[in-house]
């Protein structure tokens, strides 16, 4: 067991970027309490964390042949370095808080403009779904990045049942808003709930995915459970967790981190190497669980996903669209 912290330590320890928000001493208070927590329960229980955080298994999954070939990053790294500020804006924070979330049962509400609004069961959207493992690259816009085996479905089927009418241009989501079980939600981090938003061309992508799942079991809370989305070209809060609404609309929705700091983070989102953020550049990216002395990489035009996406945006400035 011992030999599991000094890792733990070295890459939390060497986060950059941790400006995303004025929320450093934050952070590195709640590092400590992870630490501090994750290693008791550890020590105590005599377990290794992928043991303490296994999920129940998802049968029936196909491989998807979207995947990269790249090497899964470890389960203990994709499922205790997060973002969820929900739970609390340190990395280790949702991992230690995100056990209050009850995500069963889960329902979402269907909006706007389809053919079929409705309060839906998870339980019961999932039935009519083909449930796939695409193991995609996750590119922060803190320049990090890990790639996740994820198990989901293809959001352009779970539209076309919503049957959108011709005024569909866009896809709003919206995360569960409840302080009591996201205690995040008291701070003002950001404006709750968290909300995102998609182009409708960018929602029917095949590429753009509605994951259940990871690594073969179901979505850790921490990682977004039950139902988040996977935009594998876009900066990772592209990616909503928990979501409980999702709305069809005429007009482009407001987002999260656009509405807090609208010259950082633009609704496009797209991962773009040539166009830096207002504080730091997106050229390189540092790998999760890599060793200290593993080179940063260099960061790919929509994140390695440029042949299916690029006709997306023809013609559009994406230095001016960001
Ligand atoms: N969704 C909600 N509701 N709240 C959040 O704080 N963080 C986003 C995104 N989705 C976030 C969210 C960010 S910034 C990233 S990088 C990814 O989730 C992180 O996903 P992961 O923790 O599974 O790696």
């Amino acid at each position: 067991m011992r030999n599991k912290q000094p890792s733990l330590l070295t890459y939390n320890d060497v986060t950059p970027k941790e400006d995303f928000d004025n929320s450093r001493a934050l952070i590195s208070a709640s590092r400590r309490q992870f630490m501090l927590q994750s290693s008791t329960v550890m020590l105590a229980s005599g377990l290794a964390p992928s043991t303490l955080w296994a999920g129940n298994k998802i049968e029936n999954i196909k491989k998807s042949m979207y995947s990269t070939k790249e090497k899964p990053t470890p389960y203990e790294y994709v499922t205790t370095y997060n973002n969820f500020y929900e739970f609390g804006t340190g990395k280790g924070d949702p991992v230690v808080n995100a056990h209050r979330l009850k995500t069963k049962p889960w329902s979402v509400t269907v909006e706007g403009e389809v053919g079929k609004p409705g309060v839906y069961d998870l339980e019961d959207i999932l039935k009519r779904q083909q449930l796939e493992e695409r193991i995609y690259r996750l590119r922060c816009v803190e320049a990090w990045s890990m790639v996740v085996p994820w198990i989901g479905f293809s959001l352009a089927e779970l539209i076309k049942q919503m049957e959108p009418t011709s005024k569909a241009k866009y896809v709003e989501f919206t995360t569960l808003y409840d302080p009591e079980q996201m205690p995040g939600q008291n701070r003002r981090t950001l404006k709750w709930p968290y909300t995102e938003g998609l182009r409708m061309d960018e929602a029917m992508n095949p590429l753009t995915l509605m994951a259940t799942g990871l690594y073969g079991e179901e979505m850790p809370n921490q990682n977004g459970a039950p139902l988040r989305l996977i935009v594998p070209w876009k900066y990772g809060f592209k990616s909503i967790k928990s979501i409980v609404k999702i709305r069809l609309t005429e007009h482009m929705p407001k987002t999260s981190w656009n509405e807090v700091a609208s010259r950082e983070y633009g609704f496009y989102a797209n991962v773009n190497p040539q166009v830096p953020h207002p504080r730091w550049s997106q050229s390189r990216e540092r790998i999760i669980g890599a060793s200290l002395f593993t080179p940063k990489r260099d960061t790919e035009m929509f994140n390695g996903y440029g042949e299916q996406v690029a006709s997306l945006y023809k013609g559009m400035s994406l230095r001016r669209f960001f």
